[in-house]
């Protein structure tokens, strides 16, 4: 065996008590990619909800790993707006959900217009809606069976219950080799298994999911990997120097492992297209599945300014939105050291990366890759 197998080859680690995006708002403010992907998503959301006026029971909805809300906060206002126009005055009941990590208290600030942007707060611009909070996985059931009309989700999904190894040639699952990526491959297909078969006990007959997930598409892209520069090699190029440099140890770089696999359209569509299978016998069926690109704003920012923004610009807006969902990976592998140093190395690490852009930007980007799927629980 060799010593890069014996180090990958320890104990699965469950991630739901330490995966978190940075709090504060600090994720929605600097996440405009995600927020356009959410967006875009609304005609399929409006599609998917039962058309129903009249009816006395609320609208009940989930947002599935909603951070702290900020994302997917414009796309429900405008859907309760569209349903009040119409005259739909059903109560509404509208539950995020997140790993207990999460921080839902800038959510619920945010819902009621008390803190950012008090554009969107829905809660306070609409009556007869109620914002909840669930802070178990996604991989569980969270509702009682039969109850809930519409499931969302964005880009949150590739998340995997638990990470089966650490990765000891990369960082993610896209660059694992050999065993370490058949691994995360199992990993992900049994967790998907389970987020199918929770959904499919929870949503009513009729109800729909609609799941907008980080995936790898048909020409093998997916997020920052769509020509130019791959942000997770740049990721482990930047993290193996530190490594090389004796600021971290070879174990601190390979704890670095992010909890996540991006599934291709075919692995997601299987256990919905297979008859046969424990997810469609209980009742789920596929609508419609497809692929989604989205540009990352803020290197489209400055390819539009032309000269008007200076490379070091780029790099200190683009930065942010890389560390905004992966500090946490780096952060966690120091944990053993002091706070202050663990942040400090973490600082150069990004420092590291907004250097390189600043000194060359061509080719740096976060474009979104999502593949999208319309999912239906039928009466079984
Ligand atoms: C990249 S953020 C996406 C947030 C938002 N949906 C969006 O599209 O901007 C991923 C979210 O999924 C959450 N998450 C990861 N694993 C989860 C799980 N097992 N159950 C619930 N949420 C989870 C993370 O905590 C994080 O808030």
């Amino acid at each position: 065996m060799t010593q890069a197998m014996t180090r990958g080859d320890q104990q699965a680690r469950n991630t739901q008590g330490v995966l978190s995006m940075r709090s504060g708002g600090y994720y929605s403010e600097r996440t405009a990619g995600a927020r356009i992907a959410i967006n875009n998503a609304l005609p399929m959301v409006r599609a998917a909800l039962p058309p129903a006026p009249g009816a006395k029971e609320p609208l009940r909805l989930a947002d599935y790993g909603s951070a702290d809300g900020g994302t997917s906060r414009e796309m429900w206002y405008r859907l309760i707006e569209g349903l009040r126009d119409a005259g739909d005055h059903r109560e509404i009941v509208l539950t995020y959900t997140d790993l207990p990590s999460n921080d839902f208290s800038t959510l619920f600030r945010t819902m009621q217009g008390l803190q950012g942007d008090p554009a969107f707060a829905y809660q306070k611009a609409f009556d007869g809606v109620s914002v909840h909070g669930c802070g178990t996985g996604f991989h569980s059931q969270l509702f009682p069976k039969d109850s809930l009309d519409f499931g969302f989700s964005a880009t949150a999904m590739h998340y995997v219950s638990e990470t089966p190894c650490d990765i000891t040639n990369h960082v993610h699952a896209v660059g694992a080799v050999g065993e370490e990526a058949e691994r995360f491959a199992a990993q992900a297909r049994k967790d998907w298994e389970r987020i199918l078969l929770a959904r499919a006990a929870e949503l009513k007959p009729g109800g729909r999911f609609l799941c907008v997930n980080f995936g790898i598409d048909e020409e093998g892209r997916y997020l920052g990997n769509t020509g130019g520069v791959q942000m997770f090699d740049m990721f482990a190029t930047l993290w193996s120097e530190m490594r090389d440099e004796g600021r971290i140890t070879p174990e601190d770089f390979d704890r670095a492992t992010f909890a996540q696999y991006y599934r291709t359209q075919a692995e997601f569509t299987a256990p919905l297209l297979d008859e046969t299978s424990p997810v469609s016998r209980a009742g789920l069926r596929l609508v419609s599945a497809g692929s989604r690109h989205t540009r990352c704003p803020y290197e489209q920012a400055f390819a539009e300014a032309g000269g008007a923004m200076s490379a070091a610009e780029f790099a200190a807006n683009l930065v942010p939105t890389l560390r905004s969902w992966s500090e946490t990976v780096f952060r966690t592998a120091l944990s053993g050291r002091p706070a202050e140093e663990a942040q400090s190395l973490v600082d150069l690490f990004y420092r590291r990366y907004e250097d390189r852009v600043a000194a060359d930007p061509a080719g740096h980007a976060m474009d979104y890759i999502h593949i999208v799927l319309e999912i239906e629980k039928t009466s079984v």
